[in-house]
């Protein structure tokens, strides 16, 4: 019997409050009595789930306890609650558990996806120690406004990084085969990215050809790659809350990305609606949701309405068995039948780590380096300085429940453990500086400026971090700036000052060990930016695939000043998508395409496009090989580049290592905004180099 089969024999079993209590997450926190009365909800069957986000949560106490409680709250339910259905246990783990991961946005920027699927994995059994099946990740909200706080939690500005982010992701945790590990969940679907102004929980107006173009990619491959669940966004949509929209939630997220299990709202998202303005009250707002296409609501507090809507017959009890069925699925999927319980207790702290370490380091993006002034001599006598130095938590980023802090190495000590001449100074005085040329200063923001309801109107470097660079440079100090943030900062203002920028985000538990690694060279840098740094605050939305304008005032590709955007700033960004510097050089030569004109049906069987990389300076690196495609005449506009096909690739000194990519009508191909996806006819540019400034191209025809 295949798992529609056994949910639907499953379903037979069951009365309708059976069914509407799978529809419900429980939340200890709604209950005055705690865990008493959770157990007692529990047993009642009113749950399907139970997210561990308070009291009970690991990180907060005694793990074993927790254990216990998870596995008691499930002996309660599959033994004496009335259907005997397995619960799910829903956490936030969003990039690490006990060992903490860098922050999603920065895994991006190592452009390492099998690297982060193997993060992710060891991420999921740490969590499945801890009893947690379901976890509320990945976080695929492209965003292109570094002021939104949860910036820090998404894949970057890229539909393409999206989708590997999300494949990578939901592979991680969930693995490829049933029964699968844990339950991943794609979220936040969608276009909470889009928030207007960064403000969080804002309205968004997509158009449709944006959506599909865009938002929806990282969602689709996350469904291509069988995410068990999709979370929904707060915001509403060209005037529609996604929670109450059964064009997005049913229309699109299951007629055109194929999404096939079940649907779970955000917290609060179901009785939100009454406050945005389409619900009257709870129950209508129940109505709206279940109608649209969501399964099941965090926090139960509109869902219990559902029986008299039914009664009604506002819902059909037809609705209520397709979403407990969606529910019941996932549970077979995930073998919950059979083995209710975890089957993990421990898990090998020491590799995670290292992993961990590894990420960490290719995520770091090197933004400039003056005269080559890193890697540093171990040797050196170096000043370390700045409000970064020692801090612990703030390394480790938001969204995280379930550190260890004695997990962690500061930037100082770190720097300190393998440079023994290396020494604090916190007033910058001449007198004390003076047997010291160089200086350290680490940089950055607290974690607590980002992450969800934080966002900010400024993103520039904080006054008193660039006064600290002012006075340096009146020194005559030569400044290497390390920067552990959970957004692109604006860094105009300490720029020209400093002579090295490393950006080693807020990069997890290993933050430290891996900002020593790449700034004395043992490992060299090779992340990448997955989104643009601007100037300044004001340029905002500053994005690489955008469309030409009608004028030659293509802000982000030219500094022509006759055609700028601003009177007051250039249009380009401080440092586009893609960039990021090596200690090594690398040569691109021998482009070469195996057809430059081709029909659709020999584009349909893949078209390949090749390019020979050199490493033509002095250390083994990795290289981010980039390809990007521009469609030069097209029924709508398109953008000046897109990316299409990424390979990051250890290049040994002196060696020449030939990349090949492939392209199809997949990529070649866009939805027009009536959602039909065509591949038209005419002049492509395929574009392969360093970052998304490249020339480097060939122009190919599809006739
Ligand atoms: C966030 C989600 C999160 C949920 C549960 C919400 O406020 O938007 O991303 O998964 O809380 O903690």
């Amino acid at each position: 019997m295949n798992i529609k089969e056994r949910a639907r024999e499953i379903l037979a079993g069951m009365t309708l409050e059976e069914k509407l209590g799978q529809l419900n997450m429980l939340y200890i926190g709604m209950y005055d009595n705690g865990i008493d009365e959770l157990k007692k909800a529990v047993r009642a069957g009113d749950g399907g789930s139970v997210i561990i986000a308070g009291s009970i949560v690991p990180g907060d106490g005694d793990d074993t306890e927790l254990h216990k409680e998870i596995a008691e709250l499930q002996r309660i339910a599959v033994e004496e609650s009335p259907s005997k259905i397995p619960l799910l246990f829903g956490r936030d783990v969003i990039h690490g558990h006990k060992v903490v991961n860098p922050i999603p946005l920065a895994m991006s920027a190592s452009f390492n996806f099998d690297l982060i699927k193997e993060a992710y994995a060891e991420t999921g059994e740490e969590a499945m120690c801890d009893g947690i099946n379901w976890t509320f990740a990945p976080m695929l909200d492209m965003a292109r406004d570094p002021r939104w706080g949860r910036v820090i939690e998404c894949p970057g500005e890229d539909p393409y990084v999206g989708t590997k982010v999300a494949k990578a992701v939901v592979e991680g945790f969930q693995g490829t085969e049933m029964p699968y590990k844990m339950a991943a969940c794609a979220k936040h679907y969608i276009g909470y990215g889009a928030s207007e102004g960064g403000r969080d929980y804002h309205r968004a107006e997509i158009s449709d050809y944006s959506l599909r173009n865009y938002y929806t990619k990282a969602f689709k491959s996350a469904a291509d790659a069988n995410v068990l669940t999709v979370m929904n966004s707060f915001n509403e949509i060209n005037g529609q809350p996604t929670t109450s929209s059964k064009y997005y939630l049913t229309d699109i997220l299951r007629g055109e990305l194929g999404f096939d299990g079940f649907v779970v709202s955000d917290a609060g998202a179901v009785h939100q609606l009454t406050r945005q303005g389409v619900a009257k009250d709870y129950k209508d707002a129940a109505g709206l949701a279940l109608n649209a296409g969501l399964d099941m609501e965090m926090n139960r507090l509109c869902f219990p309405n559902l029986r008299e809507l039914i009664d009604e017959g506002k819902v059909t009890v037809e609705t209520v068995d397709t979403a407990a069925l969606r529910i019941i699925e996932t549970k077979l999927k995930l073998g919950l039948f059979e083995n209710p319980y975890s089957q993990h207790s421990t898990f090998d702290l020491n590799k995670h780590l290292e992993t961990s370490r590894k990420l960490a380091g290719e995520s770091v993006v090197l933004l400039k380096n003056k005269d080559n002034i890193l890697p540093l001599d171990k040797e050196a006598k170096i000043a370390l300085t700045g409000p970064f130095l020692h801090t612990k938590r703030d390394l480790l980023g938001c969204w995280t429940l379930d550190f260890d802090l004695d997990y962690v190495t500061t930037i100082g000590d770190a720097i300190k453990a393998v440079a023994p001449n290396a020494t604090e100074f916190t007033a910058l005085r001449q007198y004390d500086l003076k047997n010291y040329d160089t200086v350290v200063a680490v940089l950055g923001e607290a974690f607590d400026i980002t992450g969800e309801a934080h966002s900010v109107t400024d993103i520039s470097i904080s006054k008193a971090q660039a006064e600290e660079i002012h006075t340096l440079k009146r020194l005559g100090k030569k400044i290497i700036a390390v920067i552990s943030a959970g957004r692109p900062l604006a860094l105009s203002e300490i720029e020209e000052e400093v002579d090295a920028i490393v950006y080693v985000w807020h990069g997890g538990t290993q933050t430290g060990l891996a900002a020593a690694d790449v700034l004395f060279g043992d490992v060299c840098p090779s992340g990448r930016l997955p989104i643009t740094f601007p100037r300044v605050t004001g340029q905002i939305p500053i994005f690489y695939n955008c469309p030409p304008s009608g004028r030659l005032c293509n802000g982000y590709y030219s500094d022509d000043l006759q055609w700028t955007n601003y009177e007051d700033c250039l249009s380009t960004p401080l440092y586009p998508f893609g960039y990021g510097l090596s200690y090594t050089e690398f040569e691109y030569s021998d482009m070469t395409v195996s057809k430059e004109k081709f029909t659709l049906d020999e584009l349909k069987n893949g078209i390949k496009a090749s390019v020979t990389v050199s490493n033509t300076g002095n250390r083994d690196a990795k290289e981010v090989v980039q390809l990007y495609i521009r469609d030069l005449k097209a029924s709508y506009t398109r953008p000046l580049k897109e990316l299409k096909g990424t390979e990051k690739l250890l290049i040994e000194i002196g060696k020449a290592v030939t990349v090949h990519f492939e392209l199809t009508d997949k990529d070649l191909g866009y939805f027009t905004p009536h959602g039909e996806y065509i591949v038209e006819e005419g002049e492509f540019e395929i574009f392969i180099g360093h970052d998304s400034y490249t020339e480097n191209k060939i122009t190919v025809e599809l006739f």
